[in-house]
């Protein structure tokens, strides 16, 4: 509508004026998705958003998404001014791994190899050997493992467990989840598959066991969107957020993409699974975060110079 076109234009002026650039995550509003590409910016899963902001000139990043996603651009980006639309945007990952309790727990296990993901504070990527995010995971600890490496994995159990299973390495996982992912029904969705045979199954590894189980292809969001146009399946059934529709029906548009039920028998209902702190993320607080300069991320020094060891060395051997 006109009032959505003119505050996208009044946005992009001040993108402009402040010399920022968007860098947005799939699972935020199609509006952020689209300006980002639009201006510049990218929208991207989280290794890219991490290696995005580094890569760009801009002076202010403004980061569409959680705020592990912000202060992670903070840690590998000191110099630039680093925004967010609501500082507030949390997920339950980060929430659930307090760094107090997970010191405690690494403290328990020193010949344990810390592999922290990418969605946690960065007080935790500071007592961490390692940051890896989900499209990562797996050759990282397949390398230390091959270098008999034990390793003490947090926050995500579920994707602790599917690593563990892929790899065969030995992994002591603390007990954290996605409140997104965790509501896909495994039972639910061999319905819906019975439904639609010839579907492919997408699979975030946030989700359970289970459901994981039944995938074609599991993988970050990035991942996802690859397999649609390379797989030459017609329908896909997608599980994860359903902000990664917009990506795909975008670079796919004679795909059928079906959400995988999150609940119920059979159900399939695009809005439920979505996550209510990437949703926090939207034009009227982008525009007034441009305004004003407020919901600026600051990460203490001393915790920066240690979480950044742990994030580039995943940069470094993702090159
Ligand atoms: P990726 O985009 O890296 O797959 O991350 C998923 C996620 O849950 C981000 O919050
Ligand atoms: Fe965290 Fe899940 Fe939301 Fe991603 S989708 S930010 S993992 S709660």
């Amino acid at each position: 509508d006109t009032e959505t076109a003119a505050l996208k234009s009044r946005i992009r002026q001040l993108l402009k004026d402040r010399n920022a650039v968007l860098v947005a995550h799939y699972y935020t509003d199609p509006e952020l998705q689209s300006l980002a590409e639009e201006t510049g910016g990218t929208v991207a899963d989280s290794l890219e958003m991490a290696r995005f902001g580094t890569e760009t000139k801009a002076e202010t990043l403004v980061v569409c998404g959680v705020r592990f996603m912000g202060e992670t651009a903070k840690i590998l980006n000191p110099e630039k001014r680093v925004l967010m639309p609501d500082l507030r945007a949390t997920c339950s990952l980060d929430e659930g791994c307090p760094t107090d309790e997970f010191t405690a727990f690494c403290d328990a296990h020193p010949d344990h190899t810390v592999v922290v993901y990418a969605n946690t504070s960065a007080a935790v990527k500071a007592r961490a050997d390692w940051m890896v995010t989900s499209s990562i995971a797996l050759p990282v600890v397949e390398h230390l493992a091959a270098r008999g490496e034990k390793i003490l994995w947090a926050p995500d159990k579920h994707l602790g467990h599917y690593v563990e299973r892929v790899t065969g390495a030995e992994m002591l996982l603390w007990n954290g989840a996605c409140v997104v992912h965790e509501e896909f029904k495994s039972f639910a969705l061999e319905r819906v598959r019975r439904l639609h045979p010839d579907a492919a199954v997408l699979v975030h590894p946030e989700a359970p066991d289970d459901v994981v189980d039944q995938a074609d292809v599991v993988g970050s969001t990035t991942q996802l969107i690859r397999a649609v146009v390379e797989l030459p399946n017609r329908e896909f059934i997608v599980a994860t957020d359903a902000g990664i529709f917009w990506k795909m029906r975008q670079i796919a548009p004679d795909k059928i993409l079906i959400p995988a039920p999150t609940a119920g028998e059979g159900a399939t209902c695009e809005s439920c699974a979505h996550c209510p702190w990437m949703a926090m993320n939207a034009l009227q607080n982008l525009e007034q975060v441009l305004l004003t300069g407020d919901q600026e991320i600051h990460v203490e020094p001393a915790i920066r110079a240690r979480a950044v060891v742990s994030i580039q060395r995943m940069l470094d051997f993702a090159r």
